[in-house]
C-alpha cells in the first residue's frame, strides 16, 4: 500500500502543511536515485523508492523472499562532486579526492567550527549532528527533508586504567572492574531523548519525510518507541507504538506518551508486538520505523563514526555493545566496515556483541557457528533487550563473521554487577547497556580480550528512565527529623 495513504481518517494525520512539495520530492527521488535495497538472504536488489500504482511511494521492509534489507549507496565526497562537474570541461579524474585522508578531513572539517543559528532562518545545522555530519555515507536526501533535533555528539569517557587521569578516580573503578588498561565507554545515553536510537530515528522519520508519511510506527522496548514519538512530533507526523505491556521501564513509556504517540500496550511480548506493527503497517499504510526499516540502520551507523572520529581515526581493537533485536550490532558493524573500506581507518576492530542469559537466540546460534537460528521465549531485568527473535539475525551474523567478531551471554546478576559499578562511577546507565561492561569483564577473565588492548564498550541507554531496577537499596533516601543533631547521626555512619 502507497504510504501517505495511511488508512488513517485525514484528521489524526499530519498537519496540512507537509513539506512535501512536488519540486523537493522530485529533488529527493533523484538523489536516492543511485541508492538501493539489497536483500541480505537472496541479494535480490530493488530500488530505494518504488512507485505504486498511483505513483506514490510504495515502502519496502522486506524482500519478496521474506528476507531483511540492507540499503546500498554510492558515497560521492563533495569534492568529488564539483570535480566530476568540471571534468564536464577537462577529463583528469585520476586525481579524485576519494581518499580516507580526504573523508577525515572533511569531517573534522565541520566538527571544528561549531555551526550557529542565524536569525529568522530555518537553515539545517548538519554539521551540528553526529549522524548529518557524515551526511555523504548515512543518507542522500536533500537537506529540507532532514529532520534532526541535532543528535549524537556525546561523551566517550576514558575510563581504563591506563587512559583515565589520576583526577578521575570514580571512572577509574570502571576500568579496574572490567581489568583493562585503555578503556573507553561511548555514553549513547546522552544523545536527546536518553538512547542510542536518536540517531536510526533522525535517517528514518527523514525518510518517512520523503515519503510523504502522515503516520509513522514501532514496536518497542521502550526507548525506540520515546525516539520515534519524539521525532514524529517534531515532523508533525502522528506517532504510533507497540509496547509489550508491564514490560517496559516507567519513564520511557512516560517520555513516549508525553510526545504524544498513541501507545498500545500489548499483551504479549517484544515478539509479538514486532509482528503485530509489521502487518498493522503494511495493512494501513503506515511507515514501519523499526530497524527492520533499512534507513533507520544507516543513521545507526553514525555511533560507530564518531567514536572513530573522537579517537583520531585510531580504530579501537574491539567494539563491545548489548544486543537485542541487532539492529546495533548490524549498524554499529556496517559504519566500521564502510569507515575500513573507504581508508578513513587502516583496521577493522573485532565487535563483541553480549546478551542476556534468558534472552540469547544470537548467542545460541553463535556457539554453533550460525548453523542453526534460535528463538527463545526471553526472561530479563535489563527489559530493553528482551527479545526472542532478533529481526536483523542475518546482518548482525555478517557483521560477527566479517570482524572476527563473537558473541557472548551475561547473568542478570551479572548486568546488576556491572551497572552498579557504572552507576557508583557517577556515569550511570540503564540496565541493557551494562551488559557491556558485564560482558567485557567476562571476555577480558577469559583471555579473549588482552588487557592492552584497546577497548571502546557502548552505553546505550541513560540511567534515567528507569528508577528501580538495580538501584541500591534505601534508593529513596534516608529521611529524618529537620534538627542537626539527626543530620549529624547519619553523616556519622
Ligand atoms: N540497549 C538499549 C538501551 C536498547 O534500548 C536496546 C534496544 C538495545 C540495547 C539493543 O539494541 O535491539 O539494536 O540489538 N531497544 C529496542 C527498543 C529494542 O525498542 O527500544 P538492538
Amino acid at each position: 500500500m502507497a504510504i501517505n495513504s495511511t488508512g488513517l481518517p485525514r484528521s489524526q494525520g499530519a498537519g496540512e502543511e507537509s513539506n512535501h512539495s512536488t519540486q523537493t520530492a522530485v529533488a529527493a527521488v533523484q538523489a536516492l536515485a543511485p541508492t538501493n535495497l539489497r536483500c541480505v538472504e537472496c541479494l535480490a536488489l530493488y530500488p530505494a523508492i518504488e512507485a505504486g500504482q498511483s505513483a506514490l511511494p510504495v515502502p519496502r521492509y522486506r524482500c519478496d523472499c521474506g528476507g531483511v534489507l540492507d540499503v546500498e549507496m554510492v558515497y560521492t565526497h563533495p569534492n568529488q562532486h564539483e570535480r566530476q562537474n568540471a571534468d564536464l570541461f577537462e577529463a583528469d579524474t585520476d586525481a579524485l579526492p576519494t581518499s580516507g585522508a580526504a573523508w577525515r578531513q572533511l569531517f573534522d572539517e565541520r566538527i571544528s567550527s561549531p555551526p550557529l543559528w542565524a536569525i529568522s532562518t530555518d537553515k539545517q545545522l548538519l554539521d551540528a549532528s553526529g549522524v548529518w555530519r557524515y551526511r555523504e555515507l548515512i543518507l542522500p536526501v536533500p537537506d529540507e527533508y532532514i529532520i534532526s533535533r541535532p543528535e549524537g555528539n556525546t561523551s566517550l569517557y576514558p575510563v581504563g586504567m591506563e587512559n583515565c587521569g589520576a583526577g578521575r578516580i570514580g571512572h577509574r573503578q570502571i576500568g579496574l572492574y572490567a581489568g583493562l588498561d585503555l578503556f573507553f565507554l561511548k555514553h549513547e545515553g546522552e544523545n536527546p531523548t536518553g538512547s542510542f536510537k536518536d540517531r536510526g530515528m533522525t535517517a528514518g522519520v527523514t525518510m518517512a519525510n520523503v515519503m510523504g508519511a502522515k503516520a509513522v510506527a514501532c514496536a518497542s522496548t521502550g526507548n525506540t518507541s520515546a525516539s520515534l514519538a519524539s521525532y514524529a512530533a517534531q515532523a508533525g507526523m502522528r506517532g504510533i507504538v507497540f509496547l509489550p505491556a508491564g514490560n517496559v521501564a516507567g519513564g520511557k513509556l512516560a517520555q513516549t506518551l508525553a510526545y504524544g504517540a498513541t501507545t498500545v500496550q500489548i499483551e504479549g511480548d517484544f515478539d509479538d508486538a514486532m509482528h503485530l506493527v509489521e502487518h498493522v503497517c503494511n495493512e494501513l499504510g503506515i511507515y514501519l520505523l523499526n530497524s527492520l526499516n533499512p534507513f533507520r540502520v544507516e543513521g545507526q551507523k553514525a555511533i560507530g563514526f564518531e567514536i572513530l572520529q573522537q579517537l583520531d581515526w585510531q580504530a579501537p581493537d574491539w567494539l563491545v555493545l548489548p544486543a537485542g533485536n541487532l539492529g546495533n550490532t548490524s549498524a554499529i558493524g556496517k559504519g566500521l566496515r564502510q569507515a575500513y573500506q573507504l581508508g578513513l581507518i587502516s583496521h577493522m576492530p573485532r565487535i563483541a556483541a553480549i546478551q542476556a542469559e534468558g534472552a540469547n537466540p544470537f548467542y545460541r546460534s553463535f556457539l554453533g557457528n550460525f548453523a542453526e537460528r534460535f528463538s527463545m521465549h526471553a526472561e530479563t531485568v535489563a527489559t530493553a533487550i528482551k527479545i526472542g527473535n532478533p529481526v536483523s539475525y542475518t546482518r548482525a551474523r555478517r557483521v560477527i563473521e566479517e570482524s572476527d567478531g563473537i558473541v557472548d551471554s551475561v547473568s542478570d546478576a551479572q548486568i546488576l554487577a556491572a551497572k552498579a559499578v557504572i552507576d557508583r562511577s557517577g556515569i550511570g546507565c540503564e540496565p541493557a547497556s551494562a551488559a557491556t561492561l558485564a560482558g567485557i569483564r567476562q571476555l577480558v577473565e577469559r583471555g579473549v580480550i588482552k588487557r592492552d588492548e584497546r577497548v571502546v564498550g557502548v552505553l546505550t541507554g541513560t540511567l534515567l528512565k528507569d528508577s528501580t531496577t538495580g538501584m541500591p537499596q534505601g534508593r529513596s533516601g534516608i529521611v529524618v527529623k529537620p534538627t542537626l543533631d539527626a543530620v549529624r547521626s547519619v553523616l556519622a555512619q
